[in-house]
């Protein structure tokens, strides 16, 4: 069956509690049964994530984490079929901060290192995504 992938922008909620662990391990318990992969980048303000897997279980999946307190103004960037996933043995990668490695990886594709959801390329942002996986791998926390 077709593989969807879904990007989206949000900011985080500073009046609830977030525990990044606990979040994190709520993917690698929920993710693998339904065949969903991706990234997740929090930088301290805002969240990018991208979820790979079927149209139905990423629909899904964006819906309720789209209801979570925990962060607010969804902007969805972008939801569409692909052909191969570009995060298949993460169940959920994270990667988080803004460290100077990744201010360069940032600073290789876009003008400043701040991205603007209104008007961000979603082709280059994933091009940043990928380089920030392959290229800043202590910050990956692995889940396959
Ligand atoms: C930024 C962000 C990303 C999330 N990503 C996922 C995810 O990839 N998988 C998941 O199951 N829940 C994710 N959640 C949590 C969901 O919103 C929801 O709390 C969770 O799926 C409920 O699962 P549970 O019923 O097993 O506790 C995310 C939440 C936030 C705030």
């Amino acid at each position: 069956m077709n593989l969807t992938r879904l990007v989206y922008y949000s900011q985080r909620n500073p009046s609830e509690d977030l525990d990044i662990k606990a979040l994190i391990e709520t993917c690698k318990r929920n993710n693998p049964r339904l065949h969903l992969t991706g990234l997740l980048h929090y930088n301290g303000d805002h969240f990018i994530q991208v979820i790979e897997g079927g149209r139905v279980e990423v629909s899904a999946l964006y819906h309720r984490i789209s209801r979570d307190p925990r962060h607010s103004n969804i902007i969805l960037l972008s939801c569409a079929d692909v052909r191969e996933r570009m995060f298949p043995t993460w169940s959920m990668a994270l990667h988080q901060g803004m460290d100077e490695q990744t201010r360069r990886v940032f600073l290789r594709y876009f003008s400043t290192d701040v991205v603007s959801p209104e008007t961000v390329n979603v082709d280059t942002l994933l091009d940043v995504l990928q380089d920030l996986m392959m290229e800043t791998p202590t910050k990956l926390t692995i889940s396959v």
